[in-house]
């Protein structure tokens, strides 16, 4: 997709280290010192879930600035029925382009393409902020939960198509896929390829405590 000052297109093997370096600039001290999310998506490109038809990036100038990209997830209803589903992130975009209508762009034009594959659902974990104005809505307004009925504040659903939910109770079985992050020794060795970074501490570190701590209780 062209647009007067930028272009949204597939990522490509020549991309992977500026999209890496673009996450870790996005993530650095946001949520923790540090970030893991350059390795999350290194990683990801090569887990059976990655979608790659839904991996895309936005560049000004030759240069990337944005980036999408979407696993394969699942829910569960009751009576063991699965509906296939897909879950969105990382979602980044350089620091000095943020707030510009990058980021809503990007989730835009990729809702359409998963509409289009015959999804009708999106799953994130994130920040309601970023999220609320592109449709998507409490997992506790759709009875999207975990197991052990948690309905975490954080777990945001969007419809793709309406009228995707009927009430029922439906579990969420997101991907594997992010599970080698905990491995805080090779996030930090494949850190090491990047340029010196500080880690430190700044506001929104608590504030993703809070967020992805919080569970809603009751509509
Ligand atoms: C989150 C992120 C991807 C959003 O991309 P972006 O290009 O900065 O965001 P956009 O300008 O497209 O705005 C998206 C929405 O954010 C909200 N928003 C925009 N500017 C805002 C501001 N100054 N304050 C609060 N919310 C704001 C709005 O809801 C906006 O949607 P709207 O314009 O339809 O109202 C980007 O800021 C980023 O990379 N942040 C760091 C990494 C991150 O947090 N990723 C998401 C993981 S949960």
């Amino acid at each position: 997709m062209k647009n007067k000052d930028y272009i949204i297109r597939r990522e490509n093997p020549n991309d992977y280290r500026e999209v890496e370096n673009l996450a870790r600039e996005a993530f650095w001290n946001l949520s923790m010192p540090g970030c893991f999310e350059h390795y999350f998506i290194h990683i990801m490109r090569n887990h059976a879930d990655f979608i790659p038809d839904l991996d895309y990036v936005l560049e000004i100038d030759g240069k990337i600035i944005g980036s999408v990209m979407y696993c394969k997830s699942k829910l569960r209803d009751e009576n063991g029925n699965e509906k296939k589903i897909v879950t969105m992130g990382p979602l980044c975009v350089l620091p000095e382009y943020q707030r510009k209508g990058y980021g809503k762009a990007l989730l835009e034009y990729t809702f359409k393409i998963a509409s289009d594959m015959g999804y009708d659902t999106v799953i994130n974990f994130g920040n309601p902020d970023n999220y609320v104005a592109r449709g998507y809505k409490s997992c506790r307004k759709y009875n999207v939960c975990f197991e052990g009925d948690l309905f975490p504040a954080a777990l945001l659903v969007k419809e793709l198509k309406e009228n995707s939910f009927d009430g029922r109770k439906w579990y969420y079985y997101p991907s594997d896929v992010d599970t080698p992050c905990d491995n805080e020794e090779a996030v930090a060795k494949f850190d090491s390829q990047f340029p010196p970074k500080i880690k430190g501490w700044q506001p929104s570190q608590e504030e993703f405590y809070i967020h992805s701590h919080s569970v809603i209780n009751s509509e």
